[in-house]
């Protein structure tokens, strides 16, 4: 599919990434990922909104023969990330007499990682527009959706709105619209929890931004395309603004069934309070599930055995990465087990201090759980219920 009609003189012409299974060498994904550009002619001058990855760049300019266009004045460079902007080179050996459009902050990135000349630039303030002639391009300042320099690009006549990253999801998929829902809300939110949720705040502020536009279409540079806007908007919205759930997500590791078996009973404990767990085995577990499930929980405890004095290497990366994603959980505890000593507790919570959350009483025990160490389980389940029945 190396090219749709989304309609007379607007085109989807990405490239599907189907076998890509990590991004930024960091990120999983299971669906792959799209990188979506797309091209809108108007009466006198033709426009491509961002490129593609440079590993498609080829494949990309084969598209741009296929479809014979023989003139590109501008490229609006959404995001300078190198997913949407590493083909701007080869599309403008391709057509040097187009011009890059982007942010004043965009500009000088593109320039950084040597992608653009400074004579290759336009500069586009907050609210400018460029006509087309019959298609005005409006362009919308929205930092840290995903970069400091982004911007969404919002097609005035048709009330198509390019977003780049925002609302994005990582789903290689050769269906151009969303259809079916749950897959899309799925993919959507774990894209959400990996890449935006840490820029909620800012988020909501482009969203009230948004809420105001008409938008018949959104069109991001991956995954599916929204014909119906307020399926995403709105799920957007519950994320960086929806109650907490009733949820305890439980990351651990344990090594000689310690920590194990109190991860156990605390489960069923919390079970029996009513409340919902989420278990991760950090030694197996795909950490985009992990971040998928911080998005609503109140809850995180995290159980960890003692290594060298402090947590193990797996539970101080999800730590990291927990305080990195910044969730809009409330409560953390810590639970596991020692041998011979360390200072695990404040290690762990001392990670975390970008997470605006109250610290329950850990429960960290000498070897096996023993009577008072499940009594303290139990006392713990209870309070995290009680907790979470104050957020109603
Ligand atoms: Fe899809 Fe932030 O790049």
């Amino acid at each position: 599919m190396p090219t749709e009609k989304i309609n007379e003189d607007v085109f989807w012409l990405g490239a599907l990434d189907w076998d890509r299974r990590l991004f930024d060498e960091l990120i999983p994904l299971p669906d792959g990922t799209s990188y979506n550009a797309y091209l809108i002619r108007g009466n006198e001058k033709t426009a491509l909104i961002d490129t593609v990855d440079p590993k498609m760049a080829d494949y990309f300019i084969a598209i741009l023969d296929q479809i014979g266009i023989d003139q590109l004045d501008y490229v609006v460079a959404n995001h300078a990330e190198q997913d949407h902007s590493g083909t701007l080179v080869a599309v403008l050996e391709k057509f040097p007499n187009a011009k890059i459009v982007c942010t004043p902050k965009c500009k000088k990135m593109l320039i950084d990682f040597d992608l653009a000349s400074e004579d290759q630039v336009i500069e586009v303030e907050n609210g400018a527009t460029l006509s087309l002639g019959g298609k005005t391009l409006e362009f919308l300042h929205t930092p840290w959706v995903h970069w400091p320099e982004t911007m969404v690009t919002y097609l005035q006549e048709e009330e198509f709105l390019f977003s780049c990253d925002f609302f994005g999801s990582h789903l290689a998929s050769t269906e151009l619209y969303s259809k079916d829902d749950d897959l899309v809300y799925r993919a959507a939110k774990r894209y959400y929890a990996e890449i935006m949720m840490p820029f909620r705040n800012k988020i909501i502020k482009h969203l009230e931004m948004l809420r105001k536009l008409s938008i018949s279409i959104i069109a991001p540079s991956h995954g599916p395309i929204y014909r119906n806007p307020d399926f995403i908007i709105n799920a957007y919205e519950n994320w960086v603004n929806g109650p907490q759930k009733n949820i305890v997500v439980l990351p651990f590791v344990s090594m000689h069934n310690s920590t194990r078996t109190m991860v156990e009973y605390l489960v069923d404990a919390l079970f029996r309070n009513g409340v919902t767990v989420k278990l991760f085995n950090l030694t197996t577990t795909d950490i985009g599930e992990l971040a998928i499930s911080l998005v609503d929980a109140a809850t995180i405890v995290i159980g960890s055995p003692t290594v060298l004095g402090g947590a193990h290497p797996n539970v101080v990366y999800a730590a990291y990465l927990a305080n990195a994603l910044r969730p809009r959980t409330k409560f953390v505890s810590i639970i596991g087990s020692y041998s011979w000593g360390g200072r695990m507790v404040q290690q762990l919570t001392e990670m975390i201090p970008k997470l605006d959350v109250e610290v329950l009483d850990p429960v960290v025990i000498k070897g096996m759980p023993k009577t008072a160490d499940y009594a303290a389980l139990d006392h713990l389940a209870a309070l995290i219920a009680e907790k979470h029945k104050m957020l109603e």
